[in-house]
Parts: C-alpha cells; sequence; structure tokens
C-alpha cells in the first residue's frame, strides 16, 4: 500500500502553488493524495510568515491537527513554507508534534526528509540554496482551467517591514525557454488561463530577457487565452511592458500594484524606492495605454511614524486612483526586518492603526461598490472556473478579474461565456449566460 499526504496552504499564490510543487514530488514518488488530514500518513502544513496574525493561526491549526497523531501513531507532521524557514528549530520547541520543518528550497528532497523523520524523528531543512532552480520538478495542479507559473522566487528589495526577503532569499529567476516550454505543454493539454508568479515578477532578468519579453513570449504561445501576473513593483513597470500589456490580446486588463502607502515619508521609511507622484504616474500611463484596465493594491496602515496627516494622503490616493479592490492590513512588526529597530516612539498605537484600517477599509468598499454597480448591466466575458462553495453556482472571472456568480452545469467549466451582469454584493457579480 502507497504512503499517502495531505497538504494544507495558507498565505499567498507563491504558496499555493509551492504545495502544487509538494505534491507532485510526493507523487512522483509514489505517495497518494487523500481527501481528508485524518487519513493521511504525512501532513504538510504550508505557511506564511508575513503577519503575526498568519502565524498564530497556523499554529493553533498544527496544534489541532495534532490529533490525527494521537489517533495514528507514526503519521508525521511537517510545517513548510516561510514560518517553517523564519523559526527553524525554534518551531518544534515551541510544538513538539512537529516532525519536520521545511523551508521553501528543500521541496525537492521531501521523500528523503520523511523517511529521515521517521527513522529517526525530528528533521530541520531550512538551508536556503541560491543554486535550487526548481526544474525538473512535475506540479500536481489543482486546475484544469487555470495554471500558476512560478518565473521568479525570492526578492532583491529590503521593503523594511517585509519579512520575504529573509525567508525566501535572493531573487532567483527560471530560464525563459523552460517556462515556455511548461507553459506549451499546459496549453497542449487545455489550460487557457495563465499567471505569471514572482516575489516582484516584473522584475524578472534572465540573460538578454526582461519581463516584457517574457511576457510578449508567453502570450504568443498557442492556446494561452488569459494571462496575468502577480505581485509587480511599481518600479518595474517600464512604458515597454506597459505597451506590450496593451498590444498582447491574452494579456488581461488588470493589474496588482501594491502602493502600501500615499505618504512620501512613510514611503520613504519603508524603503519602496518610490514617490506617490512616481507610482502615480505608472497608474496614469496605465490606463493611457489600456482604458479600461482593472487596479487592485496592497496597503498597509500604522507603520512606525505613520502620522494622521500620512494616513490622509493614503486616503487621498485611494480616493484618487479608485482601485476596483485592495488588500489592506496593520503594520505587524516581524523580527528581524529593519522597521523593528525603528525609533519605539514612532510605533503607532493599536487601537489608532485598528481606526485607521477601518476607515480604509470603509473608502475602499465604497469606491469599489460604486465601480461594480456601474456594470450592472453589462456584458462581459467570464472564464468558468469552479464551482462555487456556496449554493449550486458555477464561479468564473471577467477578463479585469472580477468574481461571477452564474447557475450552470459542470460541464461548463473552462469555458468562456457571454455573461450578463445583474446584480453585485459590491464585491463579486451574479449574471446569466447571453449565449450557449
Ligand atoms: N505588516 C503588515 N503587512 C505586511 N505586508 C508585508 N509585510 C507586512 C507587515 N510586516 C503586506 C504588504 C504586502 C502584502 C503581501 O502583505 O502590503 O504587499
Ligand atoms: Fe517584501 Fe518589498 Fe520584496 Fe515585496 S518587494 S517581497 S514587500 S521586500
Amino acid at each position: 500500500m502507497s504512503r499517502t499526504y495531505w497538504v494544507e496552504t495558507y498565505g499567498c499564490q507563491m504558496n499555493v502553488s509551492d504545495s502544487e510543487l509538494m505534491e507532485g514530488v510526493l507523487t512522483a514518488d509514489g505517495y497518494r493524495s487523500v481527501s481528508t488530514p485524518d487519513e493521511a500518513d504525512v501532513i504538510l502544513v504550508n505557511t506564511c510568515a508575513i503577519r503575526d496574525h498568519a502565524e498564530r493561526r497556523v499554529l493553533g491549526r498544527v496544534a489541532e491537527l495534532n490529533r490525527v497523531k494521537k489517533n495514528r501513531p507514526g503519521v508525521l507532521i511537517g510545517v513548510c513554507g516561510c514560518m517553517a524557514q523564519r523559526l527553524g528549530e525554534r518551531l518544534m520547541e515551541q510544538a513538539d508534534y512537529v516532525d519536520m520543518v521545511i523551508g521553501p528550497d528543500a521541496y525537492r528532497s521531501l521523500p528523503q526528509i520523511i523517511d529521515e523523520a521517521s527513522r529517526d524523528g525530528g528533521v530541520v531543512d531550512i538551508e536556503l540554496n541560491p543554486a535550487e532552480n526548481y526544474e525538473g520538478l512535475e506540479m500536481r495542479r489543482a486546475s484544469r482551467v487555470s495554471a500558476w507559473i512560478p518565473i521568479q522566487r525570492g526578492c532583491n528589495y529590503r521593503c523594511t517591514y517585509c519579512i520575504v526577503p529573509y525567508t525566501r532569499g535572493d531573487e532567483k529567476n527560471r530560464e525563459p525557454g523552460a517556462i515556455l516550454a511548461e507553459i506549451q505543454k499546459l496549453a497542449d493539454e487545455g489550460i487557457t488561463e495563465f499567471t505569471l508568479l514572482g516575489q516582484t515578477v516584473n522584475s524578472y532578468r534572465f540573460d538578454g530577457w526582461n519581463f516584457a519579453r517574457l511576457l510578449r513570449a508567453v502570450a504568443r504561445v498557442p492556446g494561452v487565452r488569459r494571462l496575468r501576473y502577480t505581485s509587480p513593483h511599481p518600479n518595474d513597470v517600464t512604458r515597454e511592458l506597459v505597451e506590450v500589456m496593451a498590444e498582447e490580446e491574452a494579456v488581461c486588463a488588470h493589474l496588482h500594484l501594491p502602493v502600501q502607502s500615499g505618504s512620501n515619508r512613510v514611503l520613504k521609511r519603508m524603503a519602496r524606492r518610490y514617490t506617490r507622484k512616481e507610482y502615480t504616474q505608472r497608474v496614469e500611463l496605465l490606463r493611457e495605454l489600456i482604458p479600461h484596465i482593472a487596479l487592485t493594491t496592497d496597503i498597509i496602515v500604522g507603520f512606525p511614524g505613520e502620522k494622521e496627516e500620512d494616513f490622509r494622503e493614503t486616503l487621498d490616493l485611494v480616493n484618487e486612483v479608485e482601485y476596483d479592490s485592495a488588500f489592506t492590513f496593520k503594520y505587524s512588526p516581524r523580527d528581524g526586518t529593519p522597521s523593528t529597530r525603528m525609533d519605539p516612539e514612532t510605533f503607532v498605537a493599536p487601537e489608532v492603526a485598528q481606526r485607521r484600517l477601518e476607515e480604509l477599509i470603509k473608502a475602499v468598499r465604497e469606491i469599489a461598490a460604486r465601480k461594480n454597480l456601474a456594470e450592472v448591466g453589462s456584458t462581459r466575458e467570464v472564464l468558468l472556473e469552479k464551482r462555487a462553495r456556496r449554493g449550486n453556482l458555477l464561479q468564473g472571472k471577467t477578463e479585469t478579474n472580477k468574481a461571477v456568480l452564474i447557475p450552470g452545469p459542470d460541464e461548463w467549466l473552462g469555458r468562456y461565456m457571454k455573461i450578463a451582469l445583474t446584480g453585485t454584493t459590491g464585491a463579486t457579480f451574479t449574471g446569466y449566460p447571453i449565449e450557449r
């Protein structure tokens, strides 16, 4: 009987993609996936370290999974991803039921790590390996409709709040030939939507290739119908790149462009390396060349030194850009990042940060709802991606990355359909197909 596994994923798209990679490595080694953790011999939890809140939640979940071990001795629990990388051995000291602590550069040797852990007990593998390029590993993809394609790992920026450069190391870019071959193969299998992934995906460089050139080449692979990328750094949004986005039909009219703050003073303390003006100039360029583009963003409030007037500038920027949606966060100090060493007197009181967050969320929601309401009554091409979690509905997305729910049979999954938008909750749409 083959051994079984269960992988659970928290955090960003890179983690979703990494989990598909781990599942691929295990499958290639003869493991079989099961549909609940209670049936698994090996349980892997792929974690995020970006905010304290995320880490606490995952620790709670891992403690809960310990019940499986209590019922079936011999089961192994592994913690993978950024939190594993950040805490290393300390994780096992905190939670002695964790058998394996596995950093992102160790996934290739998962089978060996599991063997070692079942033989000798606790294994920690958090070596960052600049030579690990993840080539030659087959992913076990969850969707037959869209695919995540990691083209870059790590990050060379050093934003002062961010743990990622420490958990994932320096930027490493994949060879363009391997990326194109992988996408061609998946397109031949019928996948039509592709999202290129990287921490600062548009800083991609390899020999004579930059990101604009790669994006154009991918857009022209036969069978690629929708192409996205995430997350870009604003500084690497060049005119050349925006031109490729505008010219290549497959590239979707949506960009998630993290701004973090609308205040120059705060941007500087964050070491974002752009001013508000430089950011909005990129936005103007995007809208000039791609008038119907949807823009989304990430914003942090309560960064050390953020004064009320800085926060007002963030609100003002949100009103100026009119984002289609935004992820909003309270600053969370991460050990080892430069921001934690700033003058303690500049730290923003939790209740002030909370109040700013609420005010920001309200502003973001109002704008999103107003923009989405204006789309009700129009017709959009929707790629039907999966069955929705609730109701007997299918879930799809517009080119601009907006979620649409429609009634329909499973046979429609993977299809592009013209959908009349009939309503919106503010964030997602309802609709019905106007042609079959
Ligand atoms: N505190 C709060 N938010 C953070 N992010 C990254 N680091 C932190 C932190 N220490 C946010 C940024 C980033 C998103 C993925 O998470 O907005 O773009
Ligand atoms: Fe973190 Fe900044 Fe790198 Fe993004 S660009 S991963 S926020 S250091």
